[in-house]
């Protein structure tokens, strides 16, 4: 038997009670995003913090984030990077792109983020083959359409440097991965995405399930 708390509604209800600091431009941004039809796309706050400590304790400077949306995950590490940090933000959807960068205005921080609007694919490939970027970024978030987390991790372990980290959300998709049932083209790339990366030689490797499932890998 394994040694795992339930986590009821009233437990992370305790957990959020005793820990969650939410900036109030961070809430204000949930509020909004709360009124869209995606808006359970958006990381939970907790995640949120829990990636702006994830951050400061590595002391990343120069980090990548696939998949923006309304800015949440974009906003908090923003604010956890260091006055001279960077952040590259990838998305293809200008509208949230703009809501964005409009909060990261609004909190002070958007010379620290370079949005970029267009196919992750295709900005990736930028980076490594235009801008020479291969080996230059301490982390990377992936957090966009599940297809293509097998080709995102591939160019995250490229543009990492040695000792970086990669972080990729919902890796556990809800339970989907496995239901038998559920043959959908995301539950299908995540059930490729995860036995690859278990032997993955070039990553030490984490899967922790916490929220919808999120795996660390740190480039050897
Ligand atoms: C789960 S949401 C990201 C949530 C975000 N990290 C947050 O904290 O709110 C996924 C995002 O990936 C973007 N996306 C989907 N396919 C994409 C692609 N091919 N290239 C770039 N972005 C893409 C969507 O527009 C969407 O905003």
């Amino acid at each position: 038997m394994r040694l795992q708390v339930e986590l009821t509604d009233a437990l992370q209800d305790y957990v959020a009670d005793v820990s969650l600091r939410e900036p109030d431009l961070l809430q204000k941004l949930r509020e909004e995003t709360s009124q869209l039809p995606l808006h359970l796309m958006q990381i939970s706050p907790e995640q949120g913090q829990f990636l702006r400590t994830l951050l400061k304790a590595t002391g990343a400077r120069r980090t990548l984030e696939v998949g923006v949306f309304t800015g949440y995950s974009l906003l908090s590490t923003a604010l956890a990077l260091p006055a001279d940090g960077r952040v590259v933000g990838l998305d293809i959807n200008e509208e949230w792109g703009a809501m964005a960068l409009d909060y990261c205005k609004r909190a002070g921080v958007a010379d620290k983020v370079d949005l970029r609007i267009g196919d992750a694919r295709a900005s990736l490939e930028r980076l490594v083959k235009e801008e020479n970027a291969a080996g230059t970024f301490d982390f990377v978030f992936i957090d966009a359409d599940k297809e293509n987390y097998t080709t995102y991790y591939e160019y995250a372990l490229e543009l990492l440097r040695p000792g970086g980290l990669v972080v990729v959300d919902n890796v556990l998709w809800h339970g989907a991965l496995l239901d038998e049932s559920a043959q959908d083209s995301e539950t299908q790339a995540l059930r490729a995405f995860n036995p690859r990366l278990h032997h993955d030689e070039r990553v030490e490797l984490s899967v922790i399930p916490y929220a919808d499932g999120l795996t660390f890998a740190v480039k050897r």
